[in-house]
């Protein structure tokens, strides 16, 4: 490696704030993604799911009761009930009144803000079908400001092959905790080129095979450079990180 190749730490484009700058501002939403483009940041990601009525919000988990002030399962929630969701007071008093977002409002927001998006699709049990989500989530998407762009991540290799079928010019991660043995064998069936894999199963063996490959490879969630730093020469292409400000400055 030539002392120019060596790297310290990622460029400003390969940090995504994890669903949003969520240290700092309630998680996934408009808050959250607006604070991340206050800290400099040129990516967030966000998870998205769908109520029981399709329509598509952004959102981590099954049900509302962690990150907001009701309580409820997506599937038992329509459009209309957003009105009555305050999705940031649970964080801090400070953004009280926060919306429980839909898809619709952030790929708007993304817009105005000029960040990039690393959509994460969420399976949970009560979707209706798997067609039904991936569908909406490109419908969603294809509506975007023409300077946004997007790139598609999940836990799911059959969302990922299904968005591929639909519409093919999204980048597609695979989200791992850890490596499966098969993983080439996996990428090559959906087809994707990148990993998404949790810091702590790093290894500089996983990141010199994936650069031979071609693959690239972002890690989660890490908030503290010093996880990463001899990750970075080894190929490691990017992070998502809940404060985007320790991976900017
Ligand atoms: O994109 C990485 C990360 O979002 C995956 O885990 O559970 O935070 O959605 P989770
Ligand atoms: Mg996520």
């Amino acid at each position: 490696m030539t002392r120019s190749e060596q790297r310290s730490g990622p460029g400003r484009s390969e940090v995504q704030a994890h669903r949003g700058a969520s240290a700092i501002a309630p998680e996934n939403t408009i808050a959250a993604f607006r604070a991340a483009a206050e800290q400099g940041a040129e990516w967030v990601e966000l998870d998205v799911a769908l109520l029981g009525d399709g329509t598509a919000i952004v959102i981590h988990d099954a049900s509302i009761d962690r990150c907001s002030s009701s309580t409820g399962n997506l599937g038992d929630l329509r459009a209309a009930d957003l009105d009555q969701i305050d999705a940031g007071a649970w964080f801090d008093p400070r953004f009280k009144g926060e919306s429980l977002p839909t898809l619709a409002a952030v790929v708007s927001a993304l817009g105005e803000l000029r960040l990039n998006a690393n959509v994460e699709i969420k399976q949970h049990p009560h979707h209706k079908s798997l067609d039904q989500l991936v569908k909406t989530v490109d419908e969603h998407l294809r509506a975007r400001a023409p300077q946004t762009k997007i790139m598609i991540s999940s836990f799911d290799s059959a969302a990922l092959k299904r968005m591929h079928e639909i519409n093919p010019s999204y980048e597609l991660a695979m989200l791992w905790s850890r490596v499966p043995d098969d993983w080439r064998d996996v990428l090559r069936s959906i087809p994707a080129t990148t990993v998404h894999l949790g810091y702590k199963s790093l290894s500089i063996g996983f990141l010199e095979e994936a650069v031979r490959h071609g693959i690239k490879v972002r890690a989660w969630t890490s908030n503290d450079p010093r996880e990463l730093a001899s990750f970075w020469n080894a190929g490691l292409t990017g992070v998502i990180t809940d404060d985007p400000s320790v991976y900017l400055s």
